[in-house]
């Protein structure tokens, strides 16, 4: 392997979901980094149609205090649609990490109350000090978005690559409303998710485990 992708691979290794932090800042020169970073993704036009909100302290715990309440009802409310359904393979994938996650933090199979209170902390950004709301204009339809998900994964390993850990919270964006009022979002952006960042705390059941990725030939075709 050369030792770019070496180096590269490292970096996508080191990357996880990050569902427990410390309180401890970052500073904004690496906030700055990390964003800098991330917008060197390619977009179609070079249109770049990720626009980045960064909560303040005061915000985030406002943000959190209308948020959790919420919490209870399940009914969501996304700017653009969630998956319809996951079935097949998606399913299964998706009932795996759900379980390295509850098996990791102690959620017993049938403890409806146990899960509530997991998913609950994506309210509270699992601690985060920092939370980025991405957002991305409406009139750019799904490549827009599809440019915003390029962003997205690059400020994740832009921030690994500086020893932040981070983690893409969709969850929030099923709260589109609330999320809009707070921060006065502009009513031609649609609420994608927020990406929680900060340092991990790496003794954290939540953070014990990795998830597995599929085989090649699993997805892989040449036609
Ligand atoms: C667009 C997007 C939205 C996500 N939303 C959530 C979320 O709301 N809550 C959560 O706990 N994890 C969320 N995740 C994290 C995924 O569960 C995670 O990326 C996946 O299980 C793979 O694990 P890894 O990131 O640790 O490699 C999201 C990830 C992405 C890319």
């Amino acid at each position: 392997m050369s030792p770019k992708l070496k180096d590269f691979n490292e970096l996508m290794n080191s990357r996880f979901s990050c569902r427990a932090f410390l309180t401890k800042e970052v500073d904004q020169k690496t906030i700055d980094q990390i964003i800098k970073t991330a917008q060197k993704v390619p977009s179609w036009c070079n249109s770049q149609p990720w626009k980045v909100s960064l909560l303040r302290r005061e915000t985030k715990e406002l943000l959190c205090e209308k948020l959790l309440p919420s919490a209870k009802q399940t009914f969501e409310t996304p700017d653009i649609n969630f998956p319809e359904r996951y079935a097949g393979i998606y399913k299964t994938r998706r009932a795996t990490c759900g379980w390295q996650l509850y098996n990791a933090v102690g959620v017993q199979k049938g403890d409806r109350e146990g899960a509530g209170r997991q998913m609950a902390k994506n309210y509270e950004f699992f601690g985060a000090p920092h939370v980025a709301i991405i957002t991305a204009p409406k009139d750019l339809g799904a490549y827009g978005v599809l440019d915003c998900g390029a962003f997205i994964t690059a400020f994740t390993l832009a921030a690994a690559a500086l020893g932040v850990s981070s983690i893409p919270q969709a969850a929030i964006a099923g709260r589109a409303p609330i999320v809009r009022e707070v921060l006065n979002i502009e009513e031609d952006r649609n609420v994608l998710c927020a990406i929680s960042f900060g340092f991990a705390d790496t003794g954290h059941p939540a953070n014990s485990f990795r998830t597995q990725r599929a085989d090649l030939d699993e997805f892989v075709e040449w036609v």
